[in-house]
């Protein structure tokens, strides 16, 4: 068996089409289309149960695929087991070798691919240094610390140059405050390794943290694939405004498209501006969920004057108030709207009342399609 040698790329595109898997008559994934950049990093985002998973394993092998087609560059590899897929996988029970040291968890698999004793020591070392725990080569697992052992399973997954790496959850075994930790270091290592990466959470927030792109999924479709500023700024679908970040949602009609769309919403005689709409809204007179993020809201009491002139008003009540440190919640009842939440810097909202006559301004709106 040969070696690969230490200066070929290890990055890969990676192509997936029309891969789909049923279990009976229940459809876990349909159609799942997508095309990954050598050493990009992706994310899968969903709910629970929405197939993450369950696509991770038709990538890695562990699971047949009903119909489609997996492509590493122009070698398709969906026919071979998973053994010869040269994948790395870590999942969220990232599961060392109790009895191994640090360097022989991470020389493993270059162990099982016949390595000369010389490389592998290399490559150990070269691995240590990338996650950052030269010195503590000799310690078993049970000697670490959740992110080291955390940081071991990645060296491991990364040591024998795959072409691909998965991760099902990695961090959900971490306290919150080391997970943000290691997910910024687990960036750096994958941006540093220039690897090839496909990572699996339900935590949105840690899609929008680590990836180059991310893949929203829902009941085994795919919502919307974009960079995470597309995601939270610009979603697709209703289901992409509710579950990235907060929202406020009030259903209308698309007034007005092109440069300057706007939406009149039910409720109100006012048509009101947008400074987005979904590409997948087109028609005037369309039903829309006009969404309008917390921090996008800017209030002012009743009376007060101000230079908000150009952004939409509307008058409402303040029903709530919530100390968060940096900012404020503020739930208002809006007159004939309904409720809506804004989040203000603390500065600006410390003086408003449960109570107050206030007037809001919308700063950003963006329009979904309303089914
Ligand atoms: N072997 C199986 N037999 C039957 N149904 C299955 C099987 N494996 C998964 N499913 C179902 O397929 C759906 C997708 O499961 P999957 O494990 O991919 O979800 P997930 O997105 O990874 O969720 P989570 O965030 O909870 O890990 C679920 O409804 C699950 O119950
Ligand atoms: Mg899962």
């Amino acid at each position: 068996m040969s070696m690969r040698s230490s200066d070929q790329s290890t990055s890969q595109p990676v192509h997936i089409e029309r891969v789909r898997k049923s279990f009976g008559t229940f459809t876990a994934v349909s159609d799942f289309t997508l095309h990954i950049a050598a050493g990009e990093f992706v994310t899968f985002l969903g709910p629970s149960g929405c197939g993450k998973t369950t696509t991770l394993k038709m990538l890695s092998g562990l699971l047949p695929q009903d119909g489609g087609e997996i492509r590493f560059g122009d070698r398709r590899i969906d026919m071979l087991p998973a053994n010869k897929r040269n994948i790395g996988l870590v999942f969220q029970n990232y599961a060392l070798f109790p009895h191994m040291t640090v360097a022989e968890n991470i020389g493993f698999g270059l162990r099982m691919r016949h390595w000369s004793k010389a490389d592998k020591k290399e490559r150990v070392d070269q691995l240590l240094a990338l996650v950052r725990l030269e010195g503590l080569a000799d310690r078993k697992p049970d000697q670490l610390s959740g992110g080291q052992q955390q940081r071991v399973a990645v060296a491991r997954a990364l040591a024998f140059k795959p072409d691909l790496v998965l991760l099902d959850e990695p961090l959900s075994n971490l306290d919150a405050k080391l997970r943000e930790q290691v997910r910024l270091d687990l960036r750096d290592i994958q941006r540093e390794a220039k690897q090839t990466t496909v990572f699996v959470t339900h935590d949105q927030v840690e899609a929008l943290v680590m990836s180059d792109r991310i893949v929203l999924m829902n009941g085994g479709h795919i919502e919307q694939i974009g960079t995470p500023v597309d995601l939270y700024a610009t979603p697709a679908t209703e289901f992409g405004a509710r579950f990235v970040g907060a929202n406020n949602l009030f259903a209308a009609k698309l007034a007005e498209t092109g440069t300057t769309p706007r939406a009149t919403l039910d409720g109100s005689s006012q048509t009101a501006p947008l400074t987005s709409v979904s590409t997948l809204l087109t028609e005037i007179g369309a039903p829309i969920w006009y969404c309008v993020r917390p921090e996008h809201i800017r209030t002012r009491k009743s009376g007060e004057t101000a230079a908000d002139s150009g952004l939409t008003t509307f008058e409402g009540r303040v029903t709530d108030k919530v100390y968060q440190g940096t900012t404020i919640l503020v739930d208002i009842e809006l007159k004939g709207l309904g409720k809506l939440r804004a989040e203000r810097p603390t500065s600006e909202a410390a003086h408003l009342n449960v109570g107050d006559d206030i007037d809001i301004f919308i700063e950003q709106a963006h329009a979904v399609p309303r089914a």
